[in-house]
């Protein structure tokens, strides 16, 4: 009984552990699928919300479900500034109060501004929407903003929902040894161009980075770029990968924002910046790379879950596995700080990894 006891909080702290992290920015969608008087539904950790844009263009996101019956009010009308359920026509205004019960007979006093959604805190910065899950958006890892591109916008974003849990896709994206096994491509490298890496690392805000560096040489890919391209790649909390290449005067950036769908669900978008217009060019023939490189990971991890169902105990290995420690590391440092009422403390140090791929 007692040993039972103890194996249920074991498990409940492993759940806990694996839950997404709160006192987070998540991203939402791209800001060019949100027109002005538009509202979509979407599950975030595992809570229904509504994302809407007025008429100013001001984004809001609130709880999708009528407080009356329970109705999403994705399901009803919005007239730019305000939604309508669409069961008993309440109404709502874009901060959740609640405006107008079309029932009530004149004389009937209900106190309307006891009825209120619950409202989420939104940032809107090139190009992307997101959404704060938590009490204290000041104290959490700010929305990152992309250094040297001002207020540009994606020129090519890339959605795909990945059957995994946010820790499984977070640490099968930044995983660096399933390229050559799972990312098999002419274009990209092949099982036979594996060879040893040495990678410097260093703590960087909420997260760490690898340092400026020229990309791996069997990766034809970067080769487009011309010049000598350097890479930099920072990871940060909650679930952001940032690669920044520079090439000469030209840039390309990789934004990658994982986002919890619910536990068995992530959601990837993987947005594209560049400022060389001649790659504007290429965007046709470089949707389809991306897609088909996102959807290799989508797969695999699909083929994962068929094994995680059992539970096994699973094995991170140095170094190849490093980044995926550091990532648990620092989730369990700013879930204690945040408990703590803490500053968080970066608890990664400068190092080498190395590693085959
Ligand atoms: S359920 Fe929304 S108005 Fe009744
Ligand atoms: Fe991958």
């Amino acid at each position: 009984m007692g040993q039972g006891r103890q194996q249920i909080s074991r498990d409940d702290r492993a759940e806990e552990h694996a839950a997404p992290l709160r006192e987070a920015w998540y991203y939402a969608c791209p800001s060019a699928r949100l027109k002005p008087g538009q509202m979509r539904a979407k599950v975030m950790l595992g809570e229904p919300l509504l994302i809407g844009r007025d008429a100013d263009g001001s984004v809001f996101a609130l709880r999708d479900i009528c407080p009356h019956r329970g109705m999403p009010l994705s399901a009803g009308r919005f007239d730019a500034g305000q939604i309508e359920c669409c069961y008993h026509g309440w109404r709502f205004d874009t901060a959740g109060r609640c405006t107008l019960i079309p029932a009530l007979v004149a004389g009937q006093s209900f106190p309307l501004q006891r009825v209120r959604l619950q409202s989420y805190p939104t940032h809107e910065v090139q190009g992307n929407i997101w959404v704060f899950f938590g009490t204290d958006p000041a104290a959490a890892p700010p929305v990152p903003v992309l250094e040297g591109l001002a207020d540009a916008t994606p020129r090519l974003v890339e959605t795909v929902a990945f059957a995994a849990a946010i820790d499984h896709a977070v640490v099968g994206l930044m995983d660096p040894a399933h390229g050559p096994f799972v990312h098999r491509a002419w274009w990209w490298r092949s099982r036979r161009s594996i060879h040893a890496k040495a990678k410097a690392f260093a703590p960087a805000p909420w997260g760490f980075a690898m340092t400026r560096h020229a990309p791996s040489a069997n990766s034809r890919g970067y080769r487009l770029l011309g010049g000598s391209p350097e890479t930099e790649i920072v990871f940060r909390l909650p679930a952001v990968r940032i690669e920044h290449i520079r090439s000469g005067r030209h840039a390309v950036c990789n934004l990658t924002a994982i986002t919890p769908i619910d536990n068995q669900t992530s959601e990837i978008n993987h947005c594209i910046y560049w400022t060389a217009p001649w790659l504007s060019a290429l965007k046709p023939l470089l949707r389809p790379y991306v897609r088909a490189f996102l959807h290799q990971d989508r797969r695999i991890m699909e083929r994962q879950r068929q094994g995680l169902r059992w539970n096994p105990p699973l094995m991170l290995i140095d170094d190849a596995d490093t980044q995926a420690k550091w990532y648990y590391r620092l989730k369990r440092e700013y879930r204690r700080a945040r408990a703590e009422s803490r500053p968080f403390e970066n608890p990664i140090e400068p190092r080498t990894l190395r590693w085959r791929s």
